[in-house]
């Protein structure tokens, strides 16, 4: 018997004796293993599995150590939805997912593959951290993987799917993919964990409340996506994948359209009279892009911003929108960040953007500005100003004050810019001007309420309109809201081949 053949007839024994009390151990905590998370990940028979003959080399502590073929994780290639794709799987059945020195060199050979091929890369994580056996090396075997993760960022796409434990620095390679998704009650990410935290700060936590899925979904903006089980977090990666290019120098697959009737009556209706009434721009962006394309990014997070990804006529874009149903759709530090980071995405991976603008200014407040609206409202600005794929922008009613200059104007690079008759763009709201700009004359007034009350109803008229910013060209034009759908096709089309050249540079400095 030759020595391949040797091991794999020890690996079968192992999966059919000590391997199956390994694989219940996983069932009982409600997860899956790391070899059925890829059977339901990968396209039927097409994954092509690397380095299942290496094994754990432990020193140290103990010395009777059990030899594992694969040492932890399983890693290939194969398909998802026919495209190629890069995987690694961390099992956590071989010494809690711990990453060893050859687990991590594993997971490497994998990320340098898909960057050298131009592919996806996916990582299932399901780990206890650093091998504690191994000591340096398995911190080193990390930082390897961080390194790549940050030459490969905006070259592949890099997703993250969390599906049991990961904490301390582990937590890093994660944090530079592209996007994270964390499966609820059975995952779990933080720096330090719950024993440590009650140590330092006597806090008392569980991990679930200190790090998992639906902390990280609402509250630190940690992950992107919170999904109910394991089998609706590979369903998103899917999904996830089916919006995006290979690579950054390609574009995102585009599926089958038949042009109908591209008219939507009900964006005449949808915007309320009433400039104070909220109305849900997820409504909006139904009728705008195709049938049932629209996938949410951070969802739970931030919420008076919203981001993901559609399709229009069959083609990907990201969409970047403030929501009025949500704190009047204000543009706060959460939301800013939310907007750039999901903007940069898309710029790298030639995903055109679509911007709906209804804003009423940003946030006032001491807690804003002490933590940093000013660097964190800069970052949405910067990165809709650098973003160099076709940017278009439809407001569909307030734009005013510094939100309008960042929500995609003209001014920083939008392409087209439409509004809807009823948009009111102008330095601020007609109370406020008038209270500033009349303030003597309103004071001085035998009724005081009355004369405000007309100067706000002749500033409205004059000001807080559309018509202002389109006779200097900064709106393109004013449109019936229901043919949005149309323009916006007709609009993306006529930019597809669009060139950017930009001024020469190393990288440019975002406000961080
Ligand atoms: C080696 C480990 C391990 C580790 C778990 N195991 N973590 N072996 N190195 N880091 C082993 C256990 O000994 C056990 O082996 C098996 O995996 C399953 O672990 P359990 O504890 O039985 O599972 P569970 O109860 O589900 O708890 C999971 C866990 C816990 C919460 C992850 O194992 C744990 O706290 N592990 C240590 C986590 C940690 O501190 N890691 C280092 C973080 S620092 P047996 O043989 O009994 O089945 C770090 C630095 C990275 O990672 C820095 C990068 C820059």
């Amino acid at each position: 018997m030759d020595k391949i053949t040797e091991l794999q007839a020890k690996m079968a024994e192992a999966m059919l004796g000590g391997g199956e009390v390994r694989i219940a151990s996983q069932h009982k905590k409600g997860k899956l293993t790391a070899r059925e998370r890829l059977q339901l990940l990968m396209d039927e028979g097409s994954f092509e599995e690397l380095d299942m003959l290496v094994t754990n080399r432990n020193r140290g502590l103990t010395s009777d150590q059990e030899q594992f073929l694969g040492d932890g994780v399983v890693t290939g290639y194969g398909t998802i939805n026919g495209r190629l794709t890069y995987v690694f799987s961390q099992d956590f059945t071989v010494y809690g997912g711990s990453l060893s020195e050859p687990h991590a060199r594993k997971i490497c050979k994998v990320m340098d593959l898909a960057m050298q091929n131009g592919a996806p890369i996916i990582g299932l994580n399901d780990s206890g951290g650093a091998r504690i056996q191994e000591g340096v090396v398995s911190l080193g075997g990390y930082a390897d993987i961080f390194y790549r993760n940050t030459q490969a960022s905006g070259v592949i796409p890099q997703l993250s799917a969390i599906m049991g434990p990961c904490a301390g620095g582990a937590v890093y390679s994660p944090a530079i993919t592209d996007f994270i998704l964390m499966v609820e009650q059975t995952s779990y990410m933080f720096v330090t964990g719950p024993n440590v935290v009650k140590t330092v700060t006597h806090e008392e936590v569980t991990s679930e409340e200190l790090g998992g899925a639906q902390t990280h979904a609402a509250k630190s903006g940690v992950t992107h996506f919170a999904c109910a089980n394991e089998i609706e977090c590979i369903q998103y990666l899917k999904q996830l994948l089916s919006y995006i290019p290979q690579n950054c120098e390609e574009t995102a697959p585009v599926y089958p359209y038949e042009p109908g009737n591209e008219v939507r009556e009900a964006l005449n209706t949808l915007i309320p009279a009433n400039p104070n009434q909220p109305y849900d721009m997820k409504d909006a962006i139904a009728q705008i892009t195709d049938t049932d394309s629209f996938f949410e990014v951070h969802k739970n997070f931030a919420e008076n911003m919203i981001v993901g990804f559609a399709r229009i006529a069959g083609r990907s874009i990201g969409i970047v929108a403030n929501q009025p149903a949500h704190l009047a759709g204000v543009l706060d530090i959460h939301a800013s960040v939310k907007g750039a980071r999901f903007t940069r995405f898309c710029d790298a991976f030639n995903i055109p953007l679509l911007v709906l603008v209804d804003v009423p200014g940003f946030l006032p407040g001491t807690d804003q500005e002490w933590n940093g609206i000013i660097t964190n409202g800069a970052k949405l600005l910067y990165a809709l100003s650098e973003a160099t794929v076709p940017k278009l922008t439809v407001t569909t009613r307030k734009a005013y004050g510094g939100a309008y200059c960042v929500m995609n104007s003209k001014h920083i690079g939008a392409d087209m810019n439409f509004a809807f008759p009823q948009a009111e763009i102008a330095v601020m709201g007609a109370k406020g001007a008038v209270e500033i700009i009349f303030k003597k004359e309103i004071d001085a007034a035998p009724d005081p309420e009355t004369r405000m009350n007309e100067l706000v109803a002749d500033y409205q008229e004059r000001f807080a309109n559309p018509y202002l910013a389109a006779e200097k060209g900064y709106i393109d034009e004013v449109i019936q809201p229901d043919q949005t759908r149309i323009k916006l096709i007709k609009a993306f089309k006529m930019l597809e081949n669009k060139v950017v050249n930009m001024p020469r540079k190393k990288h440019g400095n975002i406000p961080l």
